[in-house]
């Protein structure tokens, strides 16, 4: 994007609400919140029976709530979510309209939690609830003030990609056409062996040469030079480029963070593209996101984010049938229902689908596919003997004709009641990118977000970052990372309370509940 002038810098936004506590202080600069965080510590008798013990501990949290200019630099800048989400941004900020057969159609950012969800602040003097934008929970990046750019194996211009990605109608792309083509994707790292020989003839816009050291120093390079042109005070650079196949994992090479950077300073073959985009952005002090399921965060990777107290997340975009999938065994288990199969076909017609046909690439997504379900099994030892597990299985297959329209099949058969058998069959045809570009979105918006929130508590003397794993982001994530040793949650709705609790402990609001117990113990009318 063009840099704003400076009189189009966002200012600070007024705070949506304020909460009336002892616990919350709002300076000139910071929210401040005293929060007491409540769980239990579980132990197993020899007897098999649990001894339960409540624990609490006092938080507080501190929130920058000024909110920065930040850039969101694409690697994959060209593809379809890439230059669908850019020819978006474009049509919201400037309110551009465009007419299709169903009459005329207005921008949204539709498919974004944080721009079009809304979550409950309390009840009113009527016990209704109240709810606000998820936006106006603490103060947040708005996505027409991003400024955008990153890189792109292909040359193409914004607007010829867009034109190539064939998502968006016609008369939209038509009114941003001229905006889109003065944006041009910077040259990126391309190492052929890493994604689908199918991709090599839009390989025409490759950084020369094979020294991975210096491919580092470029990309860092280009995260400074776009930071200062464009007057910046935060970067965060998500992968959205292709699916690559997963590195393996070698003793000495990418095992630590230490021989991670010896790996690349001597050009090893197992350090793929997109870790090498974010040992860069973790150099530059730059928030990385891998939205494709490949293993970019290698130990050494993730030990050198820790180093560098810089937060990654990562990893494949939840996009579709995996959504719905951790909604929907999430359910059937907790209504003591047993999935025992489960059997996901998609076919689609894009890019994605033409470098997902290649077996390794397909590889890759088949394993973030494939443990979506398996701490909603693990929950549940009524259901499910130890080690037990539904049968699984993904299949992706590319049928040109059906381009972005993707098609995903789903069966899930369930046991029910004394041996019967339950059967849903679904059928899902969506915009692969118009589901994965608001993804995008929110998770930019949110790490940025979190690089503004500090936590201390009574054993600690001064405020510290999170973990860098953002595994808050799981939301949005396909396989989602969590810090070392700690338990990965797949379940949507799980995942959505972390978010949004964690974000009002913050204000220093309680969990979010509906108990609505002021309506369930209401004396009886007379
Ligand atoms: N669209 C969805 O719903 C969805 C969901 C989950 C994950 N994803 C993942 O997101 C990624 C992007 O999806 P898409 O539909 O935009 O794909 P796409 O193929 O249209 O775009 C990918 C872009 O990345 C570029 N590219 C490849 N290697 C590169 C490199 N080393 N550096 C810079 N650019 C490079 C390609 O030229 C292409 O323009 C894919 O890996 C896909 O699996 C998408």
């Amino acid at each position: 994007m063009p840099p704003f002038a400076a009189e189009q810098v966002p200012a600070a936004a007024p705070l949506a609400f304020k909460v009336n506590s002892k616990n919350v202080q709002y300076t000139d600069s910071h929210i401040i919140a005293d929060y007491v965080y409540e769980n239990a510590t579980v132990t197993k008798g020899v007897d098999g029976s649990y001894s339960v013990n409540p624990t609490s501990v006092k938080y507080t949290f501190k929130t920058d709530a000024k909110v920065p200019r930040v850039g969101l630099m694409m690697v994959g800048w060209g593809g379809n979510n890439g230059s669908t989400l850019t020819a978006s941004i474009i049509a919201n900020r400037h309110k551009t309209t465009w007419t299709t057969k169903e009459g005329v159609q207005e921008p949204n950012y539709f498919g974004s939690v944080v721009q079009a969800s809304t979550l409950k602040l309390g009840v009113d003097a009527k016990g209704n609830d109240v709810y606000i934008p998820f936006s106006d929970i603490l103060p947040m990046v708005h996505p027409n003030d991003l400024v955008l750019g990153g890189w792109d194996i292909s040359a193409f211009n914004l607007a010829d990609a867009m034109s190539r990605a064939q998502v968006l109608d016609y008369d939209l792309q038509r009114q941003v056409k001229a905006e889109m083509a003065t944006l041009k994707p910077l040259p990126s790292v391309y190492y052929p062996d890493f994604i689908a020989a199918n991709q090599s003839d839009r390989a025409d816009n490759v950084i020369p040469g094979t020294d991975k050291h210096a491919h580092v120093e470029q990309i860092r390079a280009d995260i400074r030079n776009f930071k200062a042109s464009n007057h910046l005070d935060k970067v965060i650079v998500i992968w959205t480029a292709n699916t690559e196949r997963f590195s393996s994992i070698l003793s000495g090479v990418n095992d630590t963070a230490d021989n991670l950077l010896k790996a690349v300073k001597e050009s090893h073959e197992e350090v793929s593209p997109s870790t090498v985009f974010a040992i860069a952005s973790i150099l530059e002090n730059t928030p990385f996101i891998n939205g494709s399921p490949q293993n970019t965060f290698v130990p050494g990777c993730v030990e050198l984010a820790e180093r560098h107290n810089v937060y990654i997340g990562g990893d494949d975009f939840k996009s579709g049938q995996t959504k719905v999938k951790s909604v929907i065994v999430d359910f059937l288990v907790n209504a003591g229902i047993k999935p025992i199969a489960i059997s996901s076909y998609n076919h689609l017609g894009n890019n994605d689908g033409k470098n997902l046909s290649a077996p390794q690439q397909f590889r890759s997504k088949e394993i973030s596919k494939s443990n979506v379900v398996d701490d909603m099994v693990a929950a549940n030892n009524i259901l499910y003997k130890e080690g037990e597990h539904p049968d699984h299985l993904v299949v992706i297959k590319y049928i040109p004709a059906v381009k972005d329209s993707k098609r995903a099949l789903d069966e899930y058969v369930s046991e029910i009641f004394m041996g019967g058998r339950n059967t849903i069959s679904m059928y899902n045809t969506c915009e692969d990118s118009l589901l994965a570009s608001p993804l995008i979105l929110d998770l930019v918006i949110l790490t940025e977000l979190m690089t503004r929130i500090e936590f201390k508590t009574e054993a600690m003397s001064e405020f510290a970052p999170f973990n860098s794993v953002l595994s808050i982001l799981s939301y949005m994530l396909k396989a989602p990372m969590v810090p070392h040793g700690t338990q990965v949650v797949n379940a949507l709705s799980k995942q959505r309370y972390a978010m949004e609790n964690i974000f009002r402990a913050c204000v220093g609001l309680p969990p979010q509940n509906d108990m609505l117990l002021e309506a369930k113990t209401q004396a009886n009318r007379k």
